[in-house]
């Protein structure tokens, strides 16, 4: 471990699920020592969804009492949204920030990769409410490839091989059908515990999602902020075009301890639909003609 192509070919079924083996590492030892609280927010998403997007909404929108959405000195002007928002687990070693965690106060904001039948189980116990986000799956798999090959440590995959992998269900927090399909079902028993996303709709009407965000946040906003424009703050300050060329996200800076990617390495094209210059007709129908069959008759589509 890690074998020459890296975390793409070494897995190991934890809990009946498919995980990188660096990833079930890290979620046993979470699952043993994280201690969760009834007022964590959890933002949950499968890898390349649009994660530091969320990160970044997240922050602005529940942080906007204490940091002037359109301040010059907003912090996710000069810190990386991966950094405002810790994740639960740090799947790229096997270190983890849980005394870090529990010095932070609440309420916390904090995010995850993990499946959520492999969340601990005092999650669900204490009610602790969660936003999830999801991706159009071909969008997803040609992004993961990208980032996989650009902070792999040198290993490289083509795109082909990292397809198969991905059709087969091996990935890093397991296969993307079961972890949507498992927020999904949460998200429908429970609505109010649990907000489910998606990317390419969040592009669509993106001051429409700022506002959800907000009233599930239970910080709405407020008919002067509406007024004021701050929603259009939010939307302006949290896009591709504005975070992906600030210099703290366009550097190269990798987090040696964290063992955090570097910097860059979050923002790619963000759009919707870029499988098209990626995948041949023939991987795009297999990954659609697993999906169909997979989310059947749960009402989930992309
Ligand atoms: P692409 O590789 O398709 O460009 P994650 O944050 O979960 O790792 O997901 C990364 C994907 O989200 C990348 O997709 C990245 O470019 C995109 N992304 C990052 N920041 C974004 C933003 N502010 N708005 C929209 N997409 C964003």
């Amino acid at each position: 471990l890690p074998t020459r192509e890296g975390w793409w070919t070494t897995f190991v079924l934890y809990h009946g699920c498919w995980l990188s083996s660096p990833t079930a590492t890290s979620v046993s030892l979470v699952r043993a020592q994280f201690a969760p609280r009834h007022d964590d927010l959890l933002l949950a998403t499968y890898p390349k969804c649009g994660t530091t997007w969320l990160k970044a909404l997240s922050f602005a929108v529940a942080n906007r009492s204490r940091h002037r959405v359109a301040g010059g000195d907003h912090p996710l002007l000069t810190s990386h949204p991966q950094d405002l928002v810790p994740f639960i687990e740090l799947p790229y070693r096997h270190l983890h920030p849980l005394a870090a965690l529990d010095a932070l106060p609440s309420p916390r904001l904090l995010c995850t990769h993990m499946p959520p039948q492999l969340l601990p189980p005092r999650v669900a116990e204490l009610g602790c409410r969660i936003v999830y986000l999801c991706r159009e799956p071909k969008d997803v798999v040609v992004s993961m490839w990208h980032y996989m090959n650009k902070v792999g440590n040198g290993f490289f995959l083509d795109l082909d091989k990292a397809f198969e992998l991905f059709v087969d269900g091996f990935s890093l927090f397991g296969p993307i059908w079961d972890h949507c399909l498992g927020y999904w079902k949460k998200s429908m028993e429970e609505p109010d515990t649990v907000l489910f996303l998606k990317y390419d709709d969040m592009m669509a009407d993106p001051a429409g999602h700022v506002k959800k965000l907000a009233d599930f946040l239970r910080v709405p906003f407020t008919d002067e902020e509406v007024g004021a424009g701050v929603v259009e703050e939010v939307v302006r300050l949290c896009s591709f075009e504005k975070l992906s060329r600030l210099p703290v996200n366009s550097s190269a800076v990798v987090d040696r301890i964290g063992g955090r990617p570097m910097n860059s390495a979050f923002f790619r094209k963000g759009k919707a639909g870029d499988w098209k210059n990626y995948l041949s007709e023939e991987m795009a129908n297999k990954l659609d003609a697993v999906i169909e069959e997979k989310l059947k008759g749960s009402g989930l589509t992309f």
